[in-house]
């Protein structure tokens, strides 16, 4: 049977884009087509300055909200990273697989960098080790395909490369995964600066809808949205960056098509309110059964405690395999 892996990782909470990108798609499809496991990836929060009990909190509500949105425990396995020790014990075998050079090629490590050390910080060397901690959680599984957001394919195709590399240089352990992206909204734009990201850990949240705003929120924010020059509706990614994403969330979340829906509106303003309904009504009910499961935190820890037991099970045969082929005496 197929197998499927993904992870988020608590350092802020969680956004449209995360949802769009990726949650959605766990929840409507991959679960119910593949034996997948979801994963909150608290020991890849560590990798920038955090503080350890926001991480806790953010931990707990990234498990509550994919549970919310969803992801349904009978069908698949959801777990907090940290509670599975094969995580961090197949990372080292991946570091010692993968160069130096390749680690320092990711734009998502030179991204980061750049901003830390405009900020006059230091960068933690786990930042740079990064993809050998996701490569290890997507290998520790034998998963076949990954489903995530656009900016994480870079390091799906170097777990790819290290997959490869291992299995000529020690004999056949790892499942070569791939990367499955999303048709729509594999990149959601934060909305007042619509050539980046709409990323959770940003400081300015003007553009950035998180998931458990309120629906008065989200409307401002989607209102206030950046829009660029000219006044007709047309959907042009590169010259219309921030109309463009309008179109995209408003396709993700009634299912329609950006470049047809983009021919239904002759001004900002009418699209704008439609946007922001979308969004609204795609998140209710995220945020009604969040409400109901934060009440009831014994039920997330149970369901918690009964993932980490089935991830470990299914993870610890190939790490040890994996051990025992680089030449280790496990
Ligand atoms: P993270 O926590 O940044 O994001 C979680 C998922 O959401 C997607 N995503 C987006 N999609 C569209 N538009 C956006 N603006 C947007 N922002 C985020 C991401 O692509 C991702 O799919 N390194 C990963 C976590 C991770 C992981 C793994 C994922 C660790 N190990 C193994 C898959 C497999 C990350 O930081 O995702």
């Amino acid at each position: 049977r197929t197998r499927i892996f993904s992870g988020v990782k608590p350092t802020g909470h969680l956004t449209l884009g995360n949802y769009l990108g990726a949650v959605r798609g766990w929840v409507e499809e991959d679960q119910h087509r593949a034996e997948a496991l979801f994963c909150v990836v608290d020991l890849h929060a560590l990798t920038v300055d955090h503080d350890p009990a926001r991480v806790r909190r953010l931990t707990r509500q990234a498990a509550t909200l994919l549970l919310a949105s969803g992801l349904d425990p009978e069908v698949c396995t959801v777990f907090v990273q940290s509670r599975v020790d094969e995580h961090a014990r197949l990372s080292y075998l991946m570091e010692c697989t993968a160069s130096d050079g390749e680690m320092r090629r990711m734009i998502q490590y030179k991204e980061k960098t750049a901003r830390e050390q405009a900020r006059g910080g230091s960068v933690r060397l786990s930042l740079l080790t990064y993809p050998a901690l996701m490569a290890a959680d997507i290998l520790a599984y034998g998963a076949h395909e990954v489903p995530v957001g656009e900016d994480q394919a870079q390091h799906v195709e170097l777990t790819r490369d290290l997959a490869i590399r291992f299995n000529q240089r020690y004999g056949a352990t790892f499942v070569v995964p791939r990367a499955t992206v999303p048709k729509v909204a594999a990149r959601v734009m934060d909305l007042q600066e619509p050539t980046s990201k709409m990323g959770k850990s940003h400081d300015r949240t003007a553009g950035i809808v998180y998931l458990l705003d309120e629906p008065e929120v989200v409307r401002k924010k989607v209102m206030r949205a950046v829009t660029d020059g000219g006044s007709e509706v047309v959907y042009d990614r590169a010259e219309r960056p921030g109309l463009a994403n309008l179109l995209d969330v408003l396709a993700a979340c009634t299912g329609g098509d950006p470049e047809r829906l983009a021919g239904g509106y002759d001004a900002y303003g009418a699209l704008k309110k439609d946007v922001a309904e979308a969004v609204v009504e795609t998140l209710r009910p995220v945020r009604e059964r969040h409400a109901a499961l934060a009440a009831e935190p014994g039920y997330v820890d149970e369901v918690l405690g009964r993932g980490a037991e089935r991830a470990r099970d299914m993870a610890r045969p190939r790490v040890d395999a994996a051990y025992r082929a680089m030449g280790l005496l496990a």
